[in-house]
């Protein structure tokens, strides 16, 4: 990170930011309900600490983010203007543009999307850590052309998930969850060298089970996965790490009537949370350890019926002594959800970036800021 210039090298290689017109590329990607209005505004919060202080400093701030996944031209269910709403209330005075994905330069890092961008803009910050692993043009461009710098938000979420892979405190336990493994190959696996033990709970369990030949009934998972998690189980026994499966499994029998299981599920059964004894197992894992990362809700805890698992899991990551982050996506919205966001010691804003550095240890965002135009004599700390 010391190679990566910060606000105040930006401040030192512009000369002063008064009157000063810095770009800054947030990630403003937040959940919308069905009316158009945002439902959790923690992604702007978080921009707030580089907001201001930039514009503390006499700069003309002009942020700019996606929204969605619109396809490349302007959509009205994806405009800009109810986060343009709320960022008056919470920035006065700072602007925001129109979603940079009404643009197919934007995805696809088109140079001149880039120059557009960066005409008349003196700076660019970028403070965007949940689209950093995004090489769009607004994450990899402006770099090469204005004098750049990584935003606080930035810094921070470098910083406690790279501590994560280089110096974590032992037991250092990882509890993924979610419905895919093969969105989390690559990270289980970096994962696996620094972790002491992993828990694994969500749908994404059902395809370890079938690694170790135990029935799941119509429980989902991914068949092309199945020799992939036998590996997994045992590289970890290999290298003498524990990996802690569901032992019992909430879902519904072959009737669709509520019902709770062991860890062999009959046929027609469905399995959508893990039961109470492995949500107090993972507990005391999670109570035992020092560091814990979290990614991934334990079940479907938008319905009641599953949320159990989940909400257990979120309780005792409130409650340990150890070092908690949990990494954005679904898992914040489920600590939120639970009331539980304030105390947890890092909530990513990142779902994807934050795994991709834990798993790679760079983003293609924050090389670009080691090679941006200032970084060879800005870069001080
Ligand atoms: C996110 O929500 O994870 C980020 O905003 C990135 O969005 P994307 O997956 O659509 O690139």
């Amino acid at each position: 990170m010391a190679d990566i210039p910060t606000l105040e090298d930006l401040e030192g290689a512009l000369g002063g930011l008064d009157g000063r017109r810095i770009l800054v590329r947030t990630d403003f990607n937040v959940p919308l309900d069905d009316d158009g209005a945002i439902t959790d505004d923690f992604r702007i919060r978080a921009a707030l600490p580089t907001l201001n202080w930039l514009t503390e400093r006499g700069a003309a701030v002009v942020t700019a983010s996606h929204l969605g996944r619109p396809k490349g031209a302007p959509d009205p269910k994806y405009a800009m203007d109810a986060v343009r709403a709320r960022l008056g209330e919470l920035a006065p005075g700072v602007e925001l543009r129109e979603n940079l994905r009404f643009d197919p330069g934007e995805t696809g890092n088109d140079p001149a999307f880039v120059a557009q961008l960066v005409d008349g803009i003196d700076g660019y910050v970028n403070d965007a850590f949940g689209a950093s692993h995004r090489a769009h043009a607004s994450i990899v461009g402006p770099p090469q052309h204005v004098p750049s710098a990584m935003g606080r938000l930035l810094a921070e979420e470098v910083e406690v998930l790279l501590g994560l892979r280089d110096k974590p405190k032992h037991p250092f336990v990882a509890v993924l969850g979610g419905a895919k493994i093969s969105d989390k190959l690559g990270v289980v696996e970096a994962l696996l060298d620094v972790v002491d033990a992993l828990v694994i709970g969500g749908a994404m369990c059902f395809t370890f089970f079938a690694a170790q030949d135990k029935p799941i009934g119509d429980s989902l998972f991914e068949p092309d996965q199945v020799d992939t998690c036998a590996r997994l189980l045992a590289d970890a026994r290999e290298r003498g790490k524990q990996i802690h499966l569901p032992d019992d499994i909430t879902g519904v029998d072959a009737s669709g009537t509520f019902a709770q299981f062991g860890s062999r599920l009959g046929p027609g059964s469905k399995g959508f949370d893990i039961g109470p004894g492995s949500a107090a197992a993972f507990t005391d894992v999670i109570m035992d350890a020092r560091t814990v990362f979290w990614n991934g809700p334990m079940g479907m805890f938008e319905d009641e019926r599953f949320a159990a698992g989940t909400r257990t899991v979120a309780q005792a990551m409130a409650d340990t002594k150890a070092f908690t982050v949990v990494g954005g996506g679904d898992s914040a919205a489920a600590l939120a959800q639970f009331g539980l966001d304030g105390d947890v010691d890092h909530v990513s804003t990142g779902g994807g970036a934050s795994l991709e550095l834990l798993e790679n240890g760079d983003l293609p965002g924050l090389a670009a800021l080691r090679n941006s135009t200032n970084a060879e004599n800005g870069a001080t700390s």
